[in-house]
């Protein structure tokens, strides 16, 4: 049987100080981050607003770690390119938004990148189903994008269950992530439900060290994982 995706943590920048931007990559580098959650929000899709490429850009020129970057625009395939130029390794979009998600894919691996397709807390699953076989990752959100801090919605749970379910055959390489109100407690359930790749914001930047952090956060995802629904 292929194996499926491996345990992974992404800090979400949007939860560290902007000011000491550079510290806080290096202190999730340090403290054994996968990947790293970059939020990119135009005031149309979602209400807020947040960075842009050139943000990403200074990131990439600090770390060699995977940069995750999370499309909360309305036009992403308007700016796929930009991003990707950026140091974008995967370019994650939403399946709401105005770009045709099937071009979206495409134009996405097109320039390399691997390609993500996130849905909203309600939004259903169906929505991925005809690109599942393409994705390299699933992003279920578990809060209403636009801000971090907020509270994880374990209502989206079955959905992260159908997402693994719906990869598990053809596709059981693919990231299914969880984005939202992500703690030492309730990523223990998401694994469980079967994520794989956990966004992680103020649980990990907005108290205490980093490193402890992410220590405990890996100690509940392996805690989950083991009894996890594959
Ligand atoms: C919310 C963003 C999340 C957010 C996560 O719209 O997509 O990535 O930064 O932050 P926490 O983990 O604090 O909810
Ligand atoms: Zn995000």
């Amino acid at each position: 049987m292929p194996s499926p995706a491996r345990l992974r943590l992404a800090p979400s920048l949007l939860s560290a100080d902007f000011g000491a931007l550079g510290e806080a990559v290096l202190a999730a580098e340090r403290g054994g981050a996968d990947a790293l959650h970059l939020d990119v929000m135009d005031g149309h899709f979602v209400p807020n607003l947040s960075f842009g490429p050139a943000l990403v850009a200074a990131v990439r020129a600090r770390t060699r770690l995977p940069l995750d970057v999370h499309l909360m625009i309305d036009d992403p395939l308007r700016y796929a390119e930009a991003f990707r130029r950026a140091g974008g390794d995967t370019l994650v979009f939403h399946v709401e938004a105005r770009s045709d998600p099937t071009a979206a894919v495409r134009a996405v691996h097109d320039l390399g990148a691997h390609v993500g397709a996130a849905i909203r807390p309600d939004s259903p699953i169906s929505l991925i189903e005809p690109l599942a076989d393409r994705l390299d990752q699933i992003l279920v959100m578990s809060v209403h994008p636009g801000f971090s801090g907020q509270k994880f919605i374990p209502e989206v749970l079955p959905k992260v269950t159908a997402a693994r379910s719906l990869l598990a055959e053809t596709n059981p390489g693919a990231d299914v992530s969880i984005d939202g109100g992500i703690t030492a407690e309730t990523a223990v359930g998401a694994a469980r439900a079967g994520a794989n790749f956990f966004v992680c914001g103020n649980s990990v930047f907005a108290g205490g060290t980093v490193d402890a952090n992410l220590r405990r956060l890996r100690a509940a995802v392996e805690e989950g994982a083991r009894g996890a629904v594959r």
